[in-house]
This record gives structure tokens, sequence and C-alpha cells, in this order.
């Protein structure tokens, strides 16, 4: 892979599964932008939200992956909202091919693991949320290099389509 390989979606949309996939049948690393920001501090994410505050965390998000885009291509996966901040997918262009892993909002509610762990997905009403999560970020989302729809296909159907996407862009 000459270029790095970004991951955009929802959470549940199968951004980390995927990109596990994609990874070890490429042989490139996989980093995960929400775990080196909860090793580089000592703390969770949902307690950097709590201590810090969302946009502090917008901002360690935004710098751990400029950083990222230094290395040797890699599949990098943020969290969901990372695309959706103004000037992110922008500040990557030529150096990634960012990939939309479109999942409706049912269906991320569907699959998405630990909720407690994600603070923007509090609350009761999960459904709305992501609703509503999906509409404010669709038309950031949608300016991905790539769109790839998730829902009723498997992992492995999902992982295929974007390694034949990483290799065609070679
Ligand atoms: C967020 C998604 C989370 C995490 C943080 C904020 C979001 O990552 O970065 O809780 O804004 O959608 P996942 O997409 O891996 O759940």
């Amino acid at each position: 892979m000459k270029r790095h390989l970004i991951l955009v979606g929802l959470p549940g949309a199968g951004k980390s599964t995927v990109g596990r996939l994609v990874a070890a049948s490429l042989g490139t690393p996989i980093q995960d932008v929400d775990a080196l920001i909860e090793e580089r501090l000592g703390i969770s994410i949902k307690e950097i939200f709590a201590s810090r505050g969302e946009a502090e965390f917008r901002e360690l998000e935004r710098a751990e992956t400029v950083q990222l885009l230094l290395d040797p291509p890699a599949v990098i996966v943020p969290g969901g909202g990372w695309a959706a901040q103004p000037g992110n997918l922008e500040s990557v262009v030529g150096k990634a091919l960012t990939v939309y892993l479109a999942t409706s909002p049912s269906t991320a509610l569907a699959r998405v693991g630990d909720v407690d762990t994600r603070p923007l997905l509090a609350g009761d009403d999960r459904a709305a949320r992501f609703e509503s999560l999906l509409a404010a970020r669709e038309p950031y989302y949608e300016r991905c290099d790539v769109t790839v729809p998730t829902d009723g296909r498997t992992v492995g159907e999902i992982a295929r389509e974007v390694i034949e996407l990483a290799l065609e862009c070679e």
C-alpha cells in the first residue's frame, strides 16, 4: 500500500473489525486513533470527554491522525466523529484513501458494542441519537474518496471490497 487508508463512519459501522481484516490481508499496520490517545493520556475516551470536554478530544484526535500520516502507510481508524470535524478530511487529501463505511442508524445501533465507553451515545433514546449523528455527519462522510455500503453484508464481504479499493489505487 502506497498511501494510508482511513476508515470513516458511525460507531457500529465496523471500522475497527473491517480495519483489522484489511490490515492483516495487506500486511500493513493498523492504527486505532482512540487507543493511541488513551495510551498517550493514560485515561479512557470517556474520561477525556468528562474531564476535558469534546473540543479538546477533537483536537487530540486531529493531532494524533496528523502524526500518523507521517509514518509509513497504515490502516488508520479514527473514531466516528473525526471525519465530521471541518478540515480533517481535507487535510488528508493526497496522503490517504478515505473510505466511508455507510451504515444506516438502525444497523449501527444493532451492531455497536459497548455504549458505556462511547460518551456521545449516552442517554436513553439511542436510536434517535444515531439518527441525529448521521444527519449531521453524512454531508462530511460523503466527501470521502469512496463509499462502501455495509448494511446486510458480512465484515468479510466489506473487507474484501475495501481491500480491492486499496489495491486499485496503488
Ligand atoms: C465518537 C466515536 C468513538 C470515539 C468517541 C467519539 C464519535 O469512536 O472516538 O467516543 O464522535 O462518533 P467509534 O466510532 O470507534 O465508536
